[in-house]
């Protein structure tokens, strides 16, 4: 399975997408979380502050937009779109254009800094061990309903509810400093303070 090709050194720890390690972190699947915990600590020392001292180069390195696209579609476009339209799991990032470079390195890489109250993590457990994690996007007494990364929202009755619970973190995983080096971390703020797609125009203006 996944984690013998870790061990056996096929697929790097540090390759593995922060989106991906977080999933495994939530299962609830005790050999998962015993494999995860060894897996775990080969992991890079992940003291926030530390990694966005070694990532401040970006701000000084010409980015390479294109380059910068193609990690968005990598790592983000899962929960993030970037054309002005309506969020998907995270907020559309053409709003963001205008902030600093240094603000967005903490942004990607300290995630949990400034997090928006809208944007923790919910982990529901359905009886039949199914296990989901994302935002709480909707909840009645007979339903509540999830939207993972992925954007495809599930509803899950109470009935078959076993349990729900906030992570108390947000819903963007921490540790891209695994998966982008400091001149991907460049193209892609590059990409993301650029001017965006043109929008087709809207009927009638
Ligand atoms: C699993 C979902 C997920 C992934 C993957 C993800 N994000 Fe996020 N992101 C979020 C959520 C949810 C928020 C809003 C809540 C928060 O600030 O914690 C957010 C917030 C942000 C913000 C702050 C926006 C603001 O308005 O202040 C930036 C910038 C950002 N993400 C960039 C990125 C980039 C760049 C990537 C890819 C390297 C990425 N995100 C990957 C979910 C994600």
């Amino acid at each position: 399975m996944f984690f013998d090709a870790i061990d056996a050194g096929d697929v790097a720890a540090g390759e593995i997408n922060p989106t991906t390690r977080e999933a495994f972190r939530l299962l609830k699947d005790p050999t998962v979380n015993a494999r995860f915990a060894t897996f775990d600590r080969v992991r890079p020392a992940a003291d926030r502050k530390a990694v966005i001292a070694r990532y401040a180069s970006a701000a000084t390195l010409s980015p390479v937009v294109m380059r910068g696209q193609a990690n968005f579609a990598k790592h983000c476009l899962v929960c993030h779109e970037r054309r002005g339209g309506g969020p998907k799991v995270g907020p559309d990032l053409l709003a963001i254009a205008g902030r600093p470079v240094e603000d967005l390195i903490v942004a990607i890489l300290d995630p949990a800094r400034e997090s928006a109250p809208d944007g923790l993590g919910f982990v529901a457990e359905t009886s039949d061990g199914q296990v989901v994690s994302g935002l709480l996007v909707g909840e009645t007494p007979s339903a509540v309903r999830i939207r993972p990364a992925g954007g495809i929202e599930q509803t899950i009755p109470r009935a078959g509810l076993e349990s729900i619970r906030p992570t108390g973190r947000s819903l963007m995983p921490e540790g891209f400093e695994q998966v982008l080096t400091q001149q991907d971390l460049a193209d892609l703020i590059g990409f993301l303070r650029g001017p965006g797609p043109t929008m087709p125009a809207a009927g009638g203006r």
